[in-house]
């Protein structure tokens, strides 16, 4: 009898005598296979390895994270570090991309969150949602091919999933009547430990930003996650409601699950390669998982019995599928991968919201009080704020993250002269040049041209709509405001590093070269700059200071856009798009790359457009989804 034990043991490996919350750091310490293996402990990768060890306690999953559990605090927390804090550095990858031409060869500058809870755990915590015409967009460029799929990505085939994956908790009646919070309860529901919430306090100059852009005719909203979001927008963050700590995957799809989920491992601090499809089985899956440990280089392979997923996020996913020879042709040539599948949209179609800034300058005194400024001014304040953070509930200016106001404005609201906007991008697909847009090898790719020319022609309807926005603009606090394009019409590429694959991608964002999007951009800051003019700016004196008012002409405010630009508001996606093969696309409406078995992607790389929002709030709905997608497939077969 206790060899019949011993043997039913070590039949099950190792793990078995491990406590099954404890995290993996070895190969010795995993199962000789697993039912699912995720690839990157993230937003989505996170969700979905929760919901699955959830639905099935009978089958394994496996997460292999690049980072380690523990996450930087920080992003926020008191010392203030804000972006460039040195927490906060150790768990996230900056990227500087490629001199972008059109931008007089400038670089971005971007951040991945590289840590269990992936993105979620570094971010700028703002926890917004899409507008109803971004899901409508979406369905339009995967129409007519997938127009009677089981899986629906439009509105109501997204919304359930928005609502399932946070608990969203209403602030107190003294919170609401200092700052006039308002929400909409319908639109919430959830109750998994993923939280947003209003933060208790606000700079006192915030009522001065929203207060510019009502007099700038914005009309006011009482809900923006309800699907209609062109307006002005109160929007909840992603933090505790009494603790004001930082709610991330990390913490609400693992550690609040790993005590009771004997099925849930997750290996950190190593890197997944790539998939591997023996050579007997090339295409019918799942594949085999090649593994790195950052610790001591050893590489290994872990078998899949059912399904393998690819979470890494937008630069990662296109890059392991690259490693995998699954991308375009001549990229997997140059790097001498051997092609497994030629699919040109791997590490295509890349976006982010971007665009220039503006700048004023008060001539009268700003007597309010406190302002951002008070914290470097008045060690006693900042002590104080230091405090307050730490009581239950927590108080006090480290409660805010970034702030939590934004306006949402779509082109025909910003400008008379869309149509000649919009004319111009009908045009480039008509008269044939908008493949000379297209990064150089693939003007010559019927597929990518034919994705993109579908792109365009939907983006043209949906810069005509009065409810689709274009144009955000966030925070009201301080004395800048950025005019941050939410839907460019460029694609860049995330390609491998041929000198070292294992090594971070080269990030191509290519802004400007389909030149449409500097019309945009002028127009968003022509826009933007009467801020400075409303009656409540000028009580105090507000004086443009950047472009400044002598910056009118299209020319100068087109050199203006260059000299403030910002290639990255932190939203990298698509580089794994939704769309058909034969647009480009690289998976279906149920995630599983073309052509291929046993691999699917859940991540913010398969949204074929930008949406109108930040990001995270999708990447767990994307997860919620994709979840509830695999379990349908696995208790078919049951
Ligand atoms: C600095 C910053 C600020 C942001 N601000 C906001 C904001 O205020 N509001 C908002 O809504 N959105 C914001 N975003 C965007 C949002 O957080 C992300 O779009 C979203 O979290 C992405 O989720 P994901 O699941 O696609 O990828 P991630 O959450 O990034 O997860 C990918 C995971 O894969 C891991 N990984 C990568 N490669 C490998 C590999 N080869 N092997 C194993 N693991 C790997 C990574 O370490 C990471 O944990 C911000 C993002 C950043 C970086
Ligand atoms: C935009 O235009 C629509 C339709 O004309 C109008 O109903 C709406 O209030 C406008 N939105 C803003 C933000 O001004
Ligand atoms: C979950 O895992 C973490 C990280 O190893 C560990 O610190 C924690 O104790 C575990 N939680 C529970 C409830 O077991
Ligand atoms: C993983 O498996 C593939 C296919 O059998 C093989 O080519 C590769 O060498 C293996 N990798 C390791 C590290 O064993
Ligand atoms: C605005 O502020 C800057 C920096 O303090 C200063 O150099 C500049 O002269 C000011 N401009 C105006 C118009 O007040
Ligand atoms: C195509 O249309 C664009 C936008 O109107 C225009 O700038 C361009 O000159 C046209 N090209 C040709 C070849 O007609
Ligand atoms: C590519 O990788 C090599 C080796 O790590 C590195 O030296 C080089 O700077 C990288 N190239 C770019 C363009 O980042």
């Amino acid at each position: 009898m206790t060899q019949l034990i011993a043997l039913v043991a070590s039949l099950a490996g190792v793990a078995s005598a491990l406590p099954h919350h404890a995290v993996r750091r070895q190969v010795s310490e995993l199962r000789d296979s697993y039912d699912f293996v995720i690839a990157g402990g993230g937003t989505a990768g996170l969700t979905v390895a929760d919901r699955l060890t959830g639905a099935f306690p009978d089958k394994t999953v496996l997460v292999v994270e690049y980072g380690e559990i523990e996450y930087a605090p920080g992003t926020f927390d008191p010392p203030l570090t804000v972006w460039g804090g040195a927490g906060a550095a150790a768990s996230r990858w900056a990227f500087s991309s490629l001199p972008n031409l059109e931008v007089d060869n400038k670089r971005g500058v971007v951040f991945a969150g590289q840590v269990v809870g992936g993105s979620s755990a570094v971010n700028g915590m703002f926890f917004d949602r899409p507008s109803r015409s971004d899901f409508e967009a979406w369905d339009q460029v995967n129409s007519p091919e997938y127009a009677s799929s089981e899986d629906k990505w439009d509105w109501d085939g997204i919304f359930p999933y928005f609502q399932k994956s946070v608990t969203f908790t209403e602030p107190n009646a003294e919170t609401v009547a200092e700052h006039g919070y308002t929400w909409d309860l319908s639109v919430y529901g959830g109750e998994t430990p993923i939280y947003s919430s209003f933060p208790p306090f606000l700079w006192a100059d915030h009522p001065v930003g929203r207060a510019a852009w009502s007099e700038m005719g914005i009309r006011t909203l009482t809900e923006c996650a309800g699907g209609d979001k062109e307006g002005l927008c109160w929007i909840p963050i992603s933090e505790h409601p009494e603790t004001s700590r930082r709610s991330h995957s990390g913490l609400g799809h693992y550690a609040a699950v790993n005590e009771t989920r004997t099925n849930y491992d997750l290996l950190v601090k190593h890197q997944v390669i790539r998939v591997v499809y023996p050579e007997d089985t090339t295409g019918s899956g799942p594949p085999l998982v090649e593994v790195r440990s950052r610790n001591d280089d050893r590489v290994f392979n872990v078998t899949a019995n059912a399904e393998v997923i690819l979470s890494a996020g937008t630069f990662h996913t296109p890059t392991i599928l690259q490693r995998s020879g699954i991308g375009p042709a001549s990229v997997l040539d140059e790097a001498e991968i051997p092609l497994v599948l030629d699919l040109p949209g791997v590490g295509s179609n890349f976006q982010d919201h971007c665009g220039p800034d503006l700048a004023w300058n008060y001539t009268e005194p700003l007597d309010l009080y406190p302002l951002p400024s008070d914290m470097s001014s008045d060690p006693d304040f900042a002590a104080e704020a230091a405090a307050q953070f730490d009581e239950i509930p927590a108080r006090g200016p480290y409660t805010l993250a970034m702030s939590n106001s934004a306006i949402f404005v779509s082109l025909p609201n910003i400008t008379a002269d869309y149509e000649a906007i919009v004319s111009r991008i009908r045009d480039i697909v008509s008269n044939g040049t908008a493949s000379s847009y297209l990064p150089p090898d693939h003007r010559d790719d019927p597929r990518m041209i034919a994705g993109y020319e579908h792109q365009l022609s939907v983006l043209a309807d949906f810069f005509e709509n009065p409810e689709a926005p274009s144009l955000e603009s966030a925070f009201a606090t301080g004395t800048s405001a950025r005019a941050i394009s939410l839907h460019a019409l460029s694609r860049g590429t995330v390609r491998l590093n041929l000198t070292n694959p294992l090594e971070q991608p080269l990030l191509d964002y290519r802004s400007g070269s389909n030149p449409i999007d500097f019309d945009v951009h002028i127009a968003h800051l022509r826009y933007l700059r009467q801020m400075v003019t409303t009656p409540t700016m000028q009580q105090y004196g507000a004086v443009e200071v950047r472009p400044g008012a002598d910056v009118q002409s299209d020319e100068d405010l087109l050199q203006h856009t260059k000299d403030s630009f910002t290639f990255s508001f932190m939203h990298p996606c698509c580089t794994a798009a939704m769309l058909p093969e034969e647009k480009g696309g690289v998976v279906g409406p149920d995630l599983r790359v073309h052509g291929l078995d046993g691999l699917r992607i859940a991540d913010i790389s398969v949204l074929p457009l930008l949406p109108s929002s930040h990001l995270s709030a999708l990447a767990y709905a994307i997860g919620e989804k994709a979840a509830d997608i695999i379990i349908r497939e696995w208790s078919e077969d049951e």
